[in-house]
């Protein structure tokens, strides 16, 4: 089974959120089952920098805005890599998708194009002499894939679209359609017209022929109104096709035993290695040593996350007792608030903006509550880092949260299945609510080292996941 994996971010050369873990980790699990799955990325600065043993392998002028590019053949962490060098679009430093002033590129369209169109070049068995079975396209900047492989028609590729997050469509103007290179009649409501706008995300959705997303839960959310970001009609005239499978924690880089950014090592029975990093933390980031609770963020800091419930919630947070750390980096104006929160709570709130993957770590490990209070979460990979580090996860219920965090209700303590505290409404009272919860069960030393002990057994290991996506693999190209 061959596949080409099309993204535009890999841990880690290059991050900005969960999709990097995703793509870094997924594509190996597949390849320990015996598929032979290479990456197609652009040659971004930080991915050539990571590549090893790069060499061309085919060069085009492509039809998009007569493009001149490279094919490079290379290695990514031990994974075989095909690089799009195309010095015009791609050659730029920093986040691949917007400028240093947070400004989406204004040639984006190309540039994503141009990932697609290369995608659907494979095809044909020309490019290093290697036919992929399936290509793989994740997210909206690889949703023109589908739509370039459904153009070409006849004995193609199998086209799979998974759908990491359906908040970000990859939206232009109508105007641009006519220098994608595809067929007049895809410009259309049937094809990748969204009301008089380019959409590279219905793209995906309309033309790939298996669409994926990363939890159960929110393949059925984002068939309702309320999730779908208007794309939830297409998404139910599709549900025949469209599955959730669920994102995993690579132990390469998460696991608290052989973690080497956090201060002690520990197991599940180990409570000494735990608090030795609740102690580092709190003196690295100056909060007081005490009896109360840590709670951790490390996210994005955008609506989709739930920070603003996070503040509205603190004052309750801290009249119990408890201590925050957040890290993150995002909209500006919640950014300001949270360091006006550290300013006014020194000792019991420390917030950092910015990007510290050792940091990271360091805060999920020292934590005793890692919170994920999101409006709407594809899957998210914290709340599982946290499981695996023992720190109780506090998290919506909504999208992969609600499929990964069983809430310490009487009966799932009862069970013994308890790992985390669970709440409904996504509002203020909501989240105070589930703090409270959180500090009563604190109170209880040993049925919070019993959950903590329940959290570090769950296995959310990639090998399930990955043996889910060769399945699909095979449902579409059973010969190959
Ligand atoms: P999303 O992809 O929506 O941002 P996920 O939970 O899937 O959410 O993944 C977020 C990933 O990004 C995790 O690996 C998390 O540790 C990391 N991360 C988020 N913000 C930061 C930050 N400021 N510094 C370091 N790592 C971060
Ligand atoms: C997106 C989602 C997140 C998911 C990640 C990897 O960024 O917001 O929930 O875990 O992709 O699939």
């Amino acid at each position: 089974m061959r596949a080409l994996y099309v993204s535009t971010e890999v841990f880690p050369a290059l991050k900005t959120g969960g999709l990097a873990d995703v793509n870094a980790a997924l594509p190996a699990a597949l390849r320990a089952l015996g598929a032979d799955v290479r990456l197609l990325l652009p040659a971004f600065p930080a991915i050539t920098r990571a590549a090893t043993d790069l060499q061309a392998v085919a060069q085009f002028t492509a039809p998009l805005a007569a493009t001149k590019l490279r094919v490079l053949r290379g290695t990514l962490d031990g994974v075989p890599a095909y690089l799009i060098e195309a010095e015009k679009l791609f050659a730029r430093d920093g986040n691949p998708y917007v400028d240093a002033a947070g400004q989406d590129w204004p040639d984006n369209h190309l540039r994503f194009a141009l990932l697609g169109w290369v995608a659907a070049r494979f095809a044909d068995g020309s490019i290093d002499g290697w036919r992929p079975d399936i290509v793989h396209a994740h997210d909206w900047h690889a949703g023109l894939a589908p739509a370039y492989l459904a153009a070409r028609g006849g004995d193609r590729p199998g086209s799979i679209f998974t759908v990491h997050n359906l908040g970000f469509h990859g939206e232009f103007p109508g105007e641009t359609f006519g220098a994608l290179a595809l067929p007049e009649n895809f410009f259309s409501i049937y094809g990748l017209e969204f009301y008089g706008k380019v959409n590279f995300m219905k793209a995906g959705l309309h033309y790939a022929d298996r669409i994926t997303t990363v939890s159960p839960s929110y393949a059925r959310e984002i068939q309702q109104a309320e999730f779908g970001f208007g794309m939830d009609g297409l998404l139910r005239s599709r549900s025949g096709v469209l599955t959730g499978i669920l994102n995993g924690v690579d132990p390469a880089h998460w696991n608290p035993q052989t973690d080497p950014h956090i201060t002690a090592h520990y197991g599940t029975a180990d409570a000494a290695g735990k608090r030795a990093c609740k102690t580092a933390l709190r003196s690295e980031l100056g909060l007081t040593q005490g009896d109360g609770p840590v709670f951790g963020i490390v996210s994005r800091l955008t609506a989709q996350k739930g920070i603003d419930l996070v503040l509205e919630a603190l004052p309750a947070m801290l009249a119990g007792g408890g201590q925050l750390v957040v890290l993150g980096s995002g909209e500006a104006a919640l950014e300001k608030q949270l360091r006006a929160m550290a300013t006014a709570h020194r000792g019991a709130v420390s917030v950092c903006i910015g990007y510290d993957e050792a940091l990271a770590h360091r805060i999920i490990a020292g934590s005793d509550v890692v919170l994920v209070p999101s409006r709407f979460e594809p899957c998210g990979l914290t709340q599982l880092y946290a499981l695996a580090y023992g720190s109780l996860p506090l998290v919506r219920r909504v999208g992969g949260l609600a499929d990964t965090v069983c809430d310490v209700s009487p009966a799932h303590v009862a069970a013994g299945s308890a790992t985390g505290f669970v709440f409904a409404e996504a509002t203020a009272a909501g989240l105070r609510d589930a703090l409270q919860r959180v500090l009563v069960a604190w109170r209880e030393p040993k049925s919070w080292a019993r959950l903590r002990a329940n959290a570090m057994r769950q296995d959310f290991g990639w090998a399930a996941s990955a043996r889910r996506y060769l399945e699909l693999y095979r449902e579409l190209r059973p010969q190959a």
